[in-house]
């Protein structure tokens, strides 16, 4: 099994250096990098199902743990295994990439995948900073019809929310006007006794971006572009350098006004969204994932009977899975065209983040877009904010010159 990582660049006849061959009458060849959690639990049986229907093939698995992705290959029938990213693309030249490594690794491995004219499907949070995110986008193809980067964002995808996504973009239920999205989880000391959790730099910031980036994203999804928004966040319970609750007042576009909490504190877990339009309220219950039975349709008074169960008919039941959002990107690349949640459209509730930082840690109201190269916030998601920015001690592993009087 290859597992060097230094050996000198593929020579000109490498398969490194030929150009991309098309898709058409082909399988999409596949490489999982980082097979944790989710590389193992959710991306390798996503492209297992689309390898039974003849759509994908798992070439490469990669991790630093060379046992593990040894032991990985063998038991799932994967024929190569690599410890080094870039060895894979040069020797492999998948067409697609599942990106499933801490979020502090998903800027470059994205990048170096783009440049090797793989398309890339990475996880959530797509990177630390909108900084980061121009700087992915920028390597995409768009010229070209790829090779593209799409963000992990599976709640958007299946049955529940694509019908609700056209009932509220088509006004079927009038205008959408109060919203609420809330990822209440709970998460104890021992969860974060974990060395790199609750830290800026590995994390990429607390619960508002490593758990309720998934709902915020849907609401952003269902209802469209958020255009102002004002934030609190509190560090309440744990031992952490981000916030472990925060809430946010958000405005839309189209003027609804919305309630946003994101905690890990909170016993009752559950994830929810809820829309009121003028003629119905739609609600969404779940913790991880949902069905058509998740979603509910609480009509107007006096809406007709017909109106109400045309509404309630979400069609054939496709859970929000890796799966399905797959399903979709696998059809882009056979397309060329660029897949749903990458470029502006796969940023959107990284912006709404990094505003209810500012807006949190600031204590002003921000603005869509106003967020962009010289703004602290671009950079950093705790935009160096007295109190919540890491001091440069920890920022440094302790050197004790640093160390604040
Ligand atoms: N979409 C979702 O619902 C969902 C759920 C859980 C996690 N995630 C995201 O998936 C990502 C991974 O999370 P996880 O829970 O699977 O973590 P994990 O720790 O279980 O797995 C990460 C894997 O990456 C490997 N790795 C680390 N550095 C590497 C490198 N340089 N090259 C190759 N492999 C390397 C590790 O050895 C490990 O096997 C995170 O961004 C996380 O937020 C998404």
């Amino acid at each position: 099994m290859p597992t060097a990582s230094n050996d000198p660049s593929p020579a000109p006849d490498h398969p490194a250096n030929r150009p991309p061959t098309p898709l058409t009458g082909r399988r999409v060849r596949a490489a999982i990098v980082g097979i944790g959690a989710i590389g193992g639990g959710s991306h390798l049986p996503a492209l297992a199902q689309l390898a039974e229907e003849g759509e994908t093939e798992v070439v490469a698995a990669v991790d630093i743990d060379a046992d593990a992705v040894k032991r990985f290959c063998a038991e799932h029938g994967i024929p190569h295994g690599y410890t080094d990213p870039d060895r894979m693309l040069a020797e492999q030249r998948p067409d697609l990439v599942s990106i499933c490594t801490p979020p502090t690794l998903h800027r470059d491995q994205t990048i170096a995948a783009l440049r090797a004219g793989a398309w890339v499907w990475c996880e959530k949070p797509p990177v630390p900073t909108l900084a980061d995110f121009d700087a992915v986008e920028a390597e995409e193809g768009t010229e070209t019809g790829g090779p593209y980067a799409s963000i992990v964002f599976q709640h958007r995808f299946g049955s529940g929310s694509r019908h609700v996504r056209r009932l509220i973009a088509e006004r079927t239920l009038g205008r959408p006007l109060v919203a609420h999205c809330q990822t209440t989880w709970y998460r104890d000391t021992a969860y974060y006794a974990v060395p790199w959790r609750g830290r800026w730099h590995t994390e990429g910031g607390g619960p508002a971006m490593g758990h309720g980036i998934h709902q915020m994203d849907l609401l952003l999804d269902l209802l469209g572009p958020w255009s102002e928004v004002r934030a609190m966040a509190g560090r309440l319970v744990h031992d952490v350098e981000t916030e472990d609750v925060s809430t946010a007042l958000v405005r839309f576009e189209n003027g609804a006004l919305a309630t946003v909490v994101n905690s890990v504190l909170s016993p009752h877990e559950v994830s929810r969204i809820r829309i009121d339009c003028e003629r119905a309220t739609v609600e969404l219950t779940h913790l991880y994932g949902h069905s058509n039975a998740n979603w509910s349709i609480t009509p107007a008074p006096a809406t007709p009977d017909a109106d109400a169960a045309a509404w309630r008919d979400f069609g054939a039941d496709v859970p929000s899975s890796h799966l399905a959002q797959l399903r979709e990107l696998v059809a882009s690349m056979r397309a060329g065209q660029r897949p749903r949640s990458s470029g502006a459209d796969g940023r959107t509730s990284l912006e709404l983040i990094a505003a209810l930082y500012k807006s949190a840690f600031t204590d002003t109201t921000v603005r869509r877009g106003e967020i962009g190269p010289g703004d602290p916030y671009y950079t950093a998601m705790h935009g160096g904010a007295p109190g919540w920015a890491p001091v440069p001690a920890q920022a440094s592993a302790g050197t004790s010159e640093e160390i604040p009087a």
